[in-house]
C-alpha cells in the first residue's frame, strides 16, 4: 500500500489516497477532490488521467512493453492468432481447444450481415469514404441484430457472447462489402470454411468463377497485422467506447462511436497518411531528408505520419514487430516497393536527428502497416478499416468490462468554463 498524498490549496491539507497496479503504476485518487476542495484536476488530454481501472491491456510506454492479459505482444505475435488473441481479450485466459473452437464457430456463424445492410450500403455515394460507411453499418447493427442490442444491461449481457461474434465477424463482412459496393460489384457471402483473415479476402477480392486463392504468407501477415492491433489500452478510440458504454448503451452503439474516433489521422488514420506522405514524398524525388526538416520546422503543419506516440516514449514494440515482418512478407511475395526504401532512410534519419530524438518521437504501428496492408492487395482508403477490424476485439472486451461492473459510474468530465461571464439576453433590434 503507497503512503496517501497530501496537497496543500488555499493553506489548507488535504489527503487523498493513492492506488498502484499489478505492474507498480501509481495514482492519486481525486475522486473526492472537487467535493473535499472545491477543485478539480485540470488535464486537457488526458495525459496525467488514469480514466479506469482495467484488467485488458497493460502498457509501459517508457520501456516499450504491451501486453494483452498478461501476455507480452512478442509471444503473442509469434505464437497465437488474432481469433485466439481475441478470445482472451474477451474472457481473460487463453481458449482451451474446446472453448476456441466454439469461439471460432460463433465468428464464423455469425458473419453474414443482413441483406437489408446490404442495401443499405448500396444507398451510399460511390465515392463515400470507407470508414463512413463502417461507423454507419456498426451503428445499423443495433438495429439489424436488435435482439442484443436493447439497452438493458442485463438483456446485452445475457446475449454477449453470440453479440461480441457477430461485432467482430461482421465488422469483416461490412467492411469488404462497403469495399465492393463503391467499386459497384455484388458482395459475396462470407465463406465459413475460411479462416477469419482469408475469409476478409475472399469477401473482397472472389469473382464469379474466380473465387479467391489464399496464399500462406499473405493469410499469416494479415492474421498478425489484426492481432497487433486488437487492443491499446485507453486509447482515444478505446475511451470513447467506453464513454458511450458508460451511460448503458449497447455493444454496436458503442463501437460506432469508436469507429469514428479512430478516423481521424493522429489515431487510426495514421496508417492512411503514412502512404500519402510515402508516396509525396517520392513524387518529388526527395529521399525524405527535406520532408524530415519541413515537419521539424512545423511550419507546413506537417508531421512524419507514423512518428510518436502519446504512450510510448520508447519504441512501440508493435512497430518494430511489423517492421520485421513487412521486410519478410515483401521478400517472400518478391515485391520490390519502393516506398520500403524511403520509408527507412526516413526511419533512419530521424531516429538520428536530435529533434526526434529529444522528443522521444519514434515509429509507432503504424509506419510500417501501410505497407504491409499494400502488399496484401489492401486499397489505402481501406487502411484505417483495417485497423477497425483489428481493433474491435478489443472496443468489444471494454465493453464488457464496463458493463459488468455494477459499481460503473457515467463518464462525465468537468470543465473550466472560459466563456463570457453573465450577461442579458439583447433583443434583435437593439443588436449593434
Ligand atoms: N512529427 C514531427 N513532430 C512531432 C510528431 C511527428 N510525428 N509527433 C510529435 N511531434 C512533436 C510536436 O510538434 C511537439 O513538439 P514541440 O514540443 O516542439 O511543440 C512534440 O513532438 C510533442 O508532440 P504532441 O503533439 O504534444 O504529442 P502527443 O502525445 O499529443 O501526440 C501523436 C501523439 C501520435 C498524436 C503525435 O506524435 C502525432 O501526431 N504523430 C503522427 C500521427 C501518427 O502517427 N499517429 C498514430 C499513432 S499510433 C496508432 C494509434 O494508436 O492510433
Amino acid at each position: 500500500m503507497s503512503k496517501p498524498a497530501v496537497l496543500t490549496l488555499d493553506d489548507k491539507e488535504y489527503v487523498f489516497p493513492t492506488i498502484k497496479g499489478v505492474e507498480n503504476e501509481k495514482a492519486v485518487d481525486f475522486r473526492t477532490l472537487r467535493s473535499a476542495t472545491g477543485y478539480i484536476s485540470y488535464d486537457e488530454g488526458y495525459g496525467n488521467t488514469g480514466s479506469c481501472q482495467s484488467e485488458i491491456t497493460y502498457i509501459d510506454g517508457e520501456v516499450g512493453i504491451l501486453r494483452y492479459r498478461g501476455i507480452p505482444i512478442e509471444q503473442l505475435a509469434d505464437k497465437s492468432s488474432f481469433l485466439e488473441s481475441s478470445y482472451m481479450l474477451l474472457y481473460g485466459d487463453l481458449p482451451t481447444q474446446f472453448e476456441l473452437d466454439q469461439f471460432t464457430t460463433r465468428v464464423r456463424k455469425g458473419a453474414a450481415v443482413s441483406p437489408m445492410m446490404c442495401d443499405a450500403l448500396k444507398g451510399f455515394p460511390r465515392d463515400a469514404p470507407p470508414m463512413g460507411m463502417l461507423g454507419s453499418m456498426l451503428g445499423a447493427m443495433s438495429c439489424y441484430n436488435a435482439s442484443m442490442a436493447t439497452n438493458d444491461r442485463a438483456v446485452d449481457l445475457e446475449h454477449f457472447d453470440e453479440a461480441a461474434a457477430a461485432a467482430i465477424a461482421q465488422t469483416a463482412t461490412a467492411a469488404a462489402l462497403g469495399y465492393r459496393v463503391t467499386k459497384g460489384l455484388e458482395g459475396n457471402q462470407p465463406d465459413p470454411s475460411l479462416s477469419f483473415g482469408d475469409n476478409f479476402l475472399h469477401l473482397m477480392f472472389s469473382e464469379e468463377g474466380r473465387p479467391y486463392k489464399a496464399i500462406p504468407e499473405v493469410s499469416r501477415a494479415l492474421d498478425l497485422m489484426l492481432l497487433l492491433h486488437a487492443d491499446h489500452e485507453q486509447n482515444c478510440s478505446t475511451s470513447t467506447v467506453r464513454m458511450v458504454a458508460s451511460g448503458g448503451a449497447n455493444l454496436f452503439a458503442s463501437v460506432a462511436a469508436g469507429c469514428g474516433a479512430l478516423w481521424g489521422p493522429a489515431h487510426g488514420g495514421a496508417n492512411m497518411a503514412v502512404i500519402k506522405m510515402l508516396e509525396e514524398i517520392r513524387a518529388t524525388g526527395d529521399d525524405g531528408s527535406k520532408f524530415i526538416e519541413e515537419a521539424k520546422s512545423g511550419k507546413s503543419g506537417k508531421r512524419l505520419m507514423g512518428f510518436g506516440h502519446r504512450v510510448y516514449k520508447n519504441f512501440d514494440p508493435r512497430a518494430k514487430i511489423i517492421g520485421k515482418a513487412c521486410e519478410e512478407l515483401l521478400n517472400k511475395l518478391g515485391i520490390d516497393d519502393p516506398c520500403l526504401d524511403i520509408a527507412r532512410h526516413l526511419e533512419q534519419a530521424a531516429l538520428a536527428d536530435d529533434y526526434f530524438i529529444s522528443r522521444n518521437l519514434y515509429p509507432n504501428v503504424d509506419f510500417y502497416s501501410g505497407i504491409v496492408l499494400r502488399a496484401l492487395g489492401i486499397p489505402s482508403d481501406m487502411f484505417t478499416v483495417m485497423f477497425a477490424i483489428g481493433r474491435m476485439p478489443g472496443w468489444v472486451a471494454n465493453w464488457r468490462e464496463i458493463a459488468m461492473n455494477p459499481k460503473m459510474k457515467i463518464n462525465r468530465p468537468r470543465q473550466i468554463y472560459q466563456g463570457p461571464a453573465l450577461r442579458d439576453y439583447v433583443a434583435m433590434e437593439d443588436r449593434g
